[in-house]
């Protein structure tokens, strides 16, 4: 994509049910981070994320908790998910709850289009219900219960029993986009990702679409349907409208022509709801479908589904607290391959951040500046004749930017890191081989002394903006260590696209002192 043109991209709208946890915040920060990359490219960019706060699950949280719906939404959206996004230094633009009026009005318009449009009818119905998931569910996705729930049916992701609905509904002909949506897939083969998520999405199209219960008559937590107040409209309907409603859809055109369409990042859990039905039901309202999906897979935790409804969630300050918001935000983006699952556990996060970031960038970022600070007394030295060793680095720094960015382009947020982090290995491998301790020691040797250093620290002014989006926190005290924030202004402006570009940091800048970025953490 090139610089200047739009990005808009979203995460999922979390259930307000319950305090979030370590999955819910893996989604978002990966999602900020993409953000920041094309924020800080140029790219003019919103990030939006929210909260789904109607239907029956929070309904029964609610009274679960002795509280109103309305009540229990907002006390857990002001006490748990807003602190969440400061937690994990996330520069979202937007945040949308699907009980403010800007939402509501917008979808009940949205609903009347397609329904003036003759893509709803009304129709009796009878199936089983997962309230855990939102959803009906079909024969692959039941399971018989066992324990406890001997004898029951169960939903195949929470292992809790299904519930028999039977009502009179509105459906959506769903199965009438069948064909759109093959085409929409064969035309843009990026519209799903990764591939795996493209071929499973494929071929459940393929094997037909049934029309869809688009509305509840039994309680009333969510949003009327317009031509039938005794019913309200299906959750998810409601749910997927955010995308558009918070960007202005229905109510400032220029809003929406500038930022629609978006990309969406997902769990793979909820791909065939943004593949499948929420491009079918823009096609029936006339508005043009997504840029893309991609869908991320799960944090599993004991070989498991990390979810708070089986025990094993964890909460993302239960990390930060001892670690940081960084190590977060670095450990679940690079250790777990963007689109595939990956195991979280507390051995594996500790010996990352000890190797990793402790060792790995901290110790570069502290040795070179200590050592300008000794021999130079702060001052960044001016390069000499490069030699090869150095051009070497200059090379790598190049191909860093370069491949970081075009993973970025994949979404492979994983990929990037790991290019970015050749310029940390190789950083390291350069101190060692090239002893400024011992050519310190050697008057002949200083201008060889003042190239080596400067290397460094320009390797080092690189890592500081291409990492930014990943660990925002550490490489704003690592631009100030160095000093660039004087001489090339706030590390947010740097363009990221130019961040291989050799030689931006100035010499004669000033270092500061840097404690340790990743400091020791008590086992
Ligand atoms: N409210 C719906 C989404 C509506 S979007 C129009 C919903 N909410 S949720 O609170 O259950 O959040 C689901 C999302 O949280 C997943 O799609 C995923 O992004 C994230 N995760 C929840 N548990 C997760 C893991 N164990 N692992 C990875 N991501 C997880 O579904």
């Amino acid at each position: 994509m090139s610089s200047g043109s739009s990005f808009y991209i979203t995460t999922p709208i979390y259930y307000p049910s319950d305090v979030p946890h370590i999955g819910h915040g893996y989604t978002t920060v990966a999602v900020d981070t993409l953000a920041r990359w094309h924020r800080q490219s140029g790219d003019d960019t919103w990030m939006l994320t929210g909260t789904d706060e109607h239907g029956q699950k929070m309904l029964r949280a609610a009274a679960a908790n002795g509280a109103t719906p309305q009540e229990w939404v907002d006390r857990l959206v002001g006490e748990s998910w807003f602190p969440l996004l400061r937690t994990l230094d996330v520069a979202n633009d937007d945040f949308i709850r699907t009980t403010q009026a800007r939402h509501e009005e917008r979808v009940t318009q949205f609903v009347q289009a397609i329904y003036d449009n003759g893509y709803i009818y009304a129709g009796e119905f009878e199936a089983l219900y997962c309230v855990g998931c939102e959803e009906f569910k079909t024969e692959a996705e039941i399971q018989d219960g066992t324990g406890a729930f001997e004898g029951l049916k169960v939903c195949a992701i929470h292992s809790k029993p299904l519930e028999l609905l039977q009502e009179k509904n509105y459906f959506f002909k769903l199965s009438e986009f069948q064909d759109r949506l093959l085409e929409l897939y064969k035309t843009v083969p990026d519209f799903v990702r990764p591939e795996s998520a493209r071929n499973e999405v494929a071929s459940f199209v393929r094997s037909g679409l049934k029309d869809l219960s688009i509305s509840r008559s039994t309680f009333d937590w969510g949003i009327k349907v317009p031509w039938d107040p005794s019913h309200v409209i299906y959750v998810w309907v409601d749910a997927l409208l955010n995308y558009a409603t918070a960007v202005g859809y229905g109510s400032d055109p220029e809003q929406f022509a500038r930022r629609w369409p978006a990309y969406h990042v997902v769990g793979k859990d909820i791909l065939r709801f943004h593949a499948v039905i929420w491009p079918a039901m823009l096609m029936a309202a006339g508005v043009e479908v997504p840029r893309g999906v991609f869908a991320h897979g799960w944090l599993l935790v004991g070989g498991e589904k990390m979810s708070k409804s089986k025990l094993t969630g964890i909460a993302p300050t239960e990390i930060t607290d001892v670690f940081g918001s960084d190590a977060y935000r670095f450990y679940f983006l690079s250790a777990i391959a963007f689109g595939q699952d990956g195991s979280f556990s507390w051995e594996d996060l500790s010996a990352r951040y000890q190797a990793e970031l402790a060792n790995g960038f901290g110790n570069l970022a502290s040795r070179t500046i200590a050592m300008i600070e000794r021999y130079f007394e702060g001052i960044v030295p001016p390069p000499a004749q490069y030699t090869d060793a150095d051009l070497a680095i200059q090379r790598v720094v190049a191909e860093a930017a370069t491949n970081a960015d075009a993973a970025i382009e994949r979404f492979r947020i994983d990929e990037a890191i790991t290019a970015i982090w050749t310029i940390v290995d190789e950083l390291n491998g350069y101190i060692t081989e090239n002893e400024p301790w011992a050519l310190a020691k050697d008057d002949a040797k200083r201008t060889r002394l003042e190239t080596v250093l400067y290397t460094a620290a320009e390797g080092l002014r690189a890592l500081a903006q291409l990492l930014s989006p990943v660990m925002p926190v550490a490489t704003e005290k690592l631009w100030i260590a160095l000093g660039a924030a004087e001489t090339l202004g706030r590390l947010q402006d740097q363009p990221l696209r130019e961040a291989g570009v050799w030689g931006l940091l100035k010499p004669g800048t000033s270092v500061n002192g840097l404690a340790p970025l990743f400091p020791r953490v008590e086992q």
